[in-house]
């Protein structure tokens, strides 16, 4: 990817800049770190309540309050950015998911790379294989936190179904289930959930941030999405061994 400043003049020294929605929550904060590690100029989008939580980057990057489908603070936030990094959290019952891929995809930079955050449990083309374990998950659960008022995995799906159909350069990173830890590196991935690539179903959150932050320099990954796992797990080891003719 080019950076903007340098699609007009070749000569000055190439620092991206990346706005990251949701930059308070977990894998938020963590991306805001992958950012700064790279050099990158960071502006972060979060609740005008959860802007303390990013104090430990004071100074070091701009922090837009506002909810992230707040249409113009994400128009503020994503001016003149190479790259938006979209934490998609399915919470409430008010479309906030759909709410927040829209603003995205409505108000970024033509060109720019955008990448989305999401589950397993999202497919683009129905070739996915799933658990009995995630079936239940969304089948009971789902409807439950609905009832709740909690969350409304349909958001998610619904968000997800506007940016496959959207001519933008998106991704979309599925995760696993997650943990916290050291990184173990780049997660490994595959098209479709159930390959046996995934079977650990385990990444750690610093890594799956770490995929999203590597997904906007990777043109490979422009209108894919990747279910990740991480790499240093049993199911990734075993495939990268399978890869190299079974030699160990
Ligand atoms: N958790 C998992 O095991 C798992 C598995 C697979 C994929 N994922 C994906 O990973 C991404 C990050 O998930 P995470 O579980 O690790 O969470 P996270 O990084 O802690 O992010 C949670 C986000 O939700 C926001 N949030 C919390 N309560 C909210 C509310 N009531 N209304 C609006 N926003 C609210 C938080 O904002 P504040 O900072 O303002 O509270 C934060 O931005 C998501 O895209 C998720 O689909 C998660």
């Amino acid at each position: 990817m080019e950076p903007a400043q340098d699609r007009n003049d070749a000569s000055r020294p190439a620092k991206l800049k990346v706005c990251i929605v949701g930059a308070s929550g977990k894998l938020g904060q963590y991306m805001v770190r992958h950012a700064l590690d790279r050099g990158y100029e960071v502006v972060g989008v979060c609740r005008e309540g959860s802007v303390g939580k990013l104090d430990a980057f004071n100074g070091r990057i701009t922090v837009i309050p506002g909810a992230t489908d707040d249409r113009d603070a994400i128009r503020r936030a994503v001016d003149g950015c190479d790259g938006v990094l979209t934490v998609l959290v399915p919470r409430g019952v008010n479309h906030y998911s759909a709410g927040t891929a829209q603003a995205v995809l409505d108000h970024a930079e033509p060109g720019a790379r955008l990448v989305f955050s999401c589950g397993w449990h999202i497919t683009r083309d129905g070739q996915d294989v799933y658990s009995w374990k995630l079936k239940a998950l969304v089948k009971i659960a789902g409807p439950l936190a609905r009832l709740a008022r909690f969350a409304d995995i349909d958001d998610q799906v619904e968000a997800c179904r506007r940016i496959f159909a959207s001519d933008t350069r998106w991704t979309v990173v599925r995760g696993s289930d997650l943990e916290e830890g050291d990184s173990q590196g780049l997660p490994v991935w595959s098209r479709h959930a159930g390959d046996p690539i995934l079977k650990s179903n385990i990444t750690r959150r610093v890594d799956f941030a770490l995929f999203m932050v590597e997904a906007l320099t990777d043109d490979e990954l422009v209108h894919q999405a990747p279910a990740i796992v991480g790499r240093q797990t049993p199911s990734a080891l075993a495939h990268s061994v399978a890869a190299r003719g079974g030699s160990t």
